[in-house]
């Protein structure tokens, strides 16, 4: 089964973002775990990044014609995007939130989610990990 991983601004730099928030896996690296991890799930993982909103939401249109569950990092977007959150809940399969730190954990302006309320589930703070909890997570609801 096909399975979109999209993820949000600046995840691409991970190299350069604090590793202590962040671990240490380039971006590289985050995309091959993904896609190993949802191979030995039975997913083929299409794992994508953007800095830019509109194209975040024409791939979000994609997966829910297509039928596609997604998981979603949407990195900043997570706190203020109404748009990627209105495309997100058409989705016609179910979305996981995932998150490499604890927003929660972390400055206030990050405490919020205006995903999370139309998402399937949200997993944060693992750092790589919780892509792997998502696709299993995944897995388990569609069998
Ligand atoms: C993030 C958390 C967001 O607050 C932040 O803007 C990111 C990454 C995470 O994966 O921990 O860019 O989504």
């Amino acid at each position: 089964m096909k399975l979109m991983v999209i993820n949000g601004p600046n995840l691409a730099r991970l190299d350069i973002r604090d590793s202590s928030i962040y671990g240490d896996l380039n971006y590289g690296e985050l995309k091959s775990l993904i896609e190993g991890a949802a191979s030995n799930s039975g997913f083929v993982a299409d794992v994508r990044q953007s800095n830019d909103e509109a194209t975040i939401i024409g791939w979000l249109h994609e997966a829910a014609d297509a039928k596609i569950p997604v998981i979603i990092n949407p990195a900043a977007f997570t706190h203020y995007s109404y748009a990627i959150r209105d495309a997100a809940e058409l989705l016609t399969a179910p979305l996981i939130e995932v998150h490499l730190s604890n927003p929660m954990a972390r400055e206030e302006f990050r405490h919020t989610s205006v995903i999370s309320g139309i998402a399937h589930g949200t997993i944060a703070g693992f750092g790589p990990n919780s892509y792997v909890l998502a696709i299993n997570a995944l897995k388990a609801m569609l069998g």
